[in-house]
């Protein structure tokens, strides 16, 4: 993590508590039930005002620095395409200063436990933590999959204008069988919610449960996330794989 004096540091903290506090309290109990019924909800806009820029500028000036172009399929979820520009943990983690304190925030971190209505751990694997993803050419797209631990706190930088594609699409309470993961046997079978989700929105998932996907872009647009993961504490203590990972940020 880049040095950020101590002020500047405690400042985004404090004012990130105080902004998730105004944005959630009142409605803490529709975002539990929520998230409990779907697997998946809305938080609204996640950062406060003045920070918004600020993390904008960072996340773009290291996807131009390190972003790394991908154009694969991943066996272990069905085949499925993963066409988009992404920036690896350690490189986020060391050249960038507030997306790194958001991951650790514990204002954050309480949050999604409070939603979750359960612990919310660091990711134990420490390049899943929070990654970058662009997309921006027709048909990119990052597709049908599960993630390896359970929640998933996706951070919209840069949403698409509407119309061009790259919802978010997901079916819940579908387990992750690697070795057969029968995707489009789950689509077939479940109904897919599809969500827009715009600039400076974050959504909590629960990914390891939840098959989902960003559509493919429908023409040149922009789509720019941070997503982060947290884990459940029965994760630290199973036996996880991280096929996915190793493929996508090799
Ligand atoms: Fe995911």
């Amino acid at each position: 993590m880049n040095e950020l004096s101590t002020g500047t540091d405690a400042l985004f903290e404090r004012e990130l508590a105080a902004h998730l506090r105004a944005l959630t309290s009142s409605k803490m109990e529709e975002l539990r039930a929520q998230f409990r019924a779907e697997s998946w909800v809305l938080l609204g806009r996640l950062l406060p005002e003045a920070w918004e820029q600020r993390v904008r500028r960072e996340a773009w000036d290291v996807l131009e620095r390190r972003g790394v172009q991908r154009d694969i399929s991943v066996p272990e979820t069905g085949h499925s395409p993963r066409r988009l520009r992404n920036v690896r943990q350690r490189e986020i983690a060391a050249e960038t200063e507030i997306l790194p304190r958001l991951y650790y925030a514990g204002a954050l971190r309480t949050l999604v436990a409070e939603i979750a209505g359960s612990p919310a751990e660091l990711c134990p694997f420490a390049p899943e933590r929070f990654v970058l993803a662009s997309m921006s050419r027709v048909g990119d797209t990052h597709g049908w999959h599960w993630d390896d631990y359970a929640y998933a706190l996706v951070y919209l930088i840069d949403a698409p204008p509407v119309g061009a594609g790259a919802e978010v699409e997901y079916l819940p309470g579908v387990a992750w069988e690697k070795q057969q993961p029968c995707v489009q046997e789950h689509l077939a079978a479940g109904r897919v919610r599809k969500r827009r989700v715009e600039s400076g929105e974050a959504y909590l998932l629960r990914g390891d449960t939840t098959l989902h996907r960003v559509a493919p872009l429908e023409r040149d647009a922009t789509r720019v996330v941070c997503a982060m993961a947290y884990a459940h504490p029965d994760d630290l203590t199973r036996a996880i794989t991280h096929e996915t990972t190793e493929a996508f940020y090799r």
